[in-house]
């Protein structure tokens, strides 16, 4: 065992907090405010080479293993959970299946551009009536000979206004249930796509969550991914790593939030010492740092697992349940440690909880990841 990160894994870590506090704190706060998507900062992302960070040099990624991701990912989610969504999907749910499943062609034509951080991907997976239960997909893909006719409505899509590629499950062959499902990849000015409503939301402001509509849209052959009734696979696949990238996002929210409230502590005095001073206060900062402790060995132990080359979906499945919990109750002690400045934005610990609570909710709820998990004992 070892716990000792590279000297390339702390570089790519301190590369990652530089910029968070130099290009993703200023505006943060507005942002929030004004649910505004982080577009420049998104592009400056992409120059530095945090889009396509695991993509093989070859189609203009990082080459970097997952934990140098996973340590990129925390760094930025401590500052910006909406900026490290847009992250965790362009890298985890959009480059890595193609990368891993895409045609030549596919890599050359989308991979390219979307691991150089070009442009943005996005993963179509949930449906109005397929959210945990993903099989129930109703999108019908229907082949026509050379090109498929896609019609549906997909929702709750991160980057979904802003990406250029989308990769789309859906049903080709509904009596086949999960068998008959593929994925596709759309171009975002394909003729019949349409960006539907953006979600008004509770936290993760910044990010852009969308529906997206599908009339009659005229898809090449070529553009699907794998053999047809591949799809449920490839998205199962897809998501054992993204829940990676989302735990990742979980302890970066619960270390943002506690080293806030550890500095706070130090310095608000009340009945005349600092409020770190109070045993009922250092109480709480014992258990929130073993908390994220905890959690950082259960997300590191998943990336360690994929870079090995073993199998990761267990490993990755308790990380976001651990880690998603652990950024929910840390959050909530980091706004009692700051009382009443807690509540106010300026102290940016209200953000950070509300924040945290999509954790528990995407790439799978934590009911969905118990589901994996016991399944994965139980088999
Ligand atoms: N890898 C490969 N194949 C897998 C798999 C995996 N990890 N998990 C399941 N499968 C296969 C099974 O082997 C089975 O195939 P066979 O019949 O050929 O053996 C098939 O998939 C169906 O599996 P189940 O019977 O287990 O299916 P189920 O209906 O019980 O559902 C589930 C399983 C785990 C609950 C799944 O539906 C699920 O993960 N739901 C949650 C969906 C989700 O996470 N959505 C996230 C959307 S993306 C997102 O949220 C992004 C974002 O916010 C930023
Ligand atoms: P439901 O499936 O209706 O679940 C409702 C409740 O019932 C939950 O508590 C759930 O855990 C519980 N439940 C359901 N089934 C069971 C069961 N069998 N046992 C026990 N409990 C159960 N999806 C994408 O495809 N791409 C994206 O980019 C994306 N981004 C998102 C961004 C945001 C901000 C949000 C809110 C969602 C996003 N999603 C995305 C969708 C997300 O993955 C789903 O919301 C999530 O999988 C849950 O589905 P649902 O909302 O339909 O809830």
């Amino acid at each position: 065992m070892n716990f000792h990160l590279t000297e390339e894994q702390m570089a790519v870590k301190e590369a990652a907090r530089d910029f968070a506090k130099a290009e993703l704190l200023p505006g943060v706060i507005d942002r929030d405010t004004h649910a505004t998507f982080p577009k420049e900062q998104i592009q400056l992302m992409g120059q530095l080479g945090f889009l396509g960070m695991m993509v093989d040099p070859k189609y203009n990624g990082g080459g970097m293993d997952t934990i140098s991701y996973v340590l990129a990912m925390e760094e930025i989610s401590k500052i910006d959970a909406s900026a490290s969504v847009a992250m965790s999907v362009n890298n985890s749910l959009v480059c890595w299946g193609l990368e891993k499943y895409g045609s030549e062609a596919q890599k050359e034509k989308y991979l390219k551009p979307l691991a150089a951080g070009e442009v943005l991907g996005a993963f179509c997976l949930s449906e109005p009536e397929a959210g945990s239960d993903a099989t129930s997909q109703r999108t019908i893909a229907e082949d026509k000979g050379d090109y498929y006719l896609i019609n549906g409505t997909k929702n709750w899509i991160t980057n979904g206004s802003t990406a250029s590629v989308y990769l789309v499950i859906a049903q080709t062959a509904p009596e086949k249930k999960h068998k008959g499902i593929s994925t596709f990849i759309v171009e975002r000015d394909m003729v019949g796509f349409e960006v539907g409503k953006k979600e008004d939301k509770l936290g993760i402001r910044g990010s852009d969550t969308h529906s997206l509509m599908f009339n009659d849209v005229k898809v090449p052959k070529e553009n699907r991914i794998g053999e047809d009734g591949f799809g449920f696979s490839f998205a199962m696949q897809t998501l054992d790593g993204g829940r990676i990238g989302i735990a990742a996002q979980a302890l970066g929210i619960a270390s943002g939030a506690y080293e806030l409230a550890l500095a706070y502590s130090k310095e608000r005095k009340t009945f005349g010492k600092p409020i770190s001073q109070h045993q009922a206060i250092q109480f709480k900062l014992a258990d929130m740092e073993t908390e994220i402790e905890a959690a950082r060995l259960l997300v590191m132990k998943a990336a360690w697992l994929k870079d090995q080359g073993k199998d990761y979906g267990h490993a990755s499945a308790m990380a976001k349940l651990y880690a998603s919990k652990v950024a929910m109750e840390v959050t909530v002690e980091a706004v009692q440690i700051h009382g009443g400045y807690g509540f106010v934005k300026e102290y940016h610990v209200e953000r950070l909880m509300r924040d945290a609570k999509i954790t528990q909710i995407y790439e799978g709820t934590s009911e969905i990841q118990k589901i994996v998990i016991s399944r994965n004992i139980l088999r």
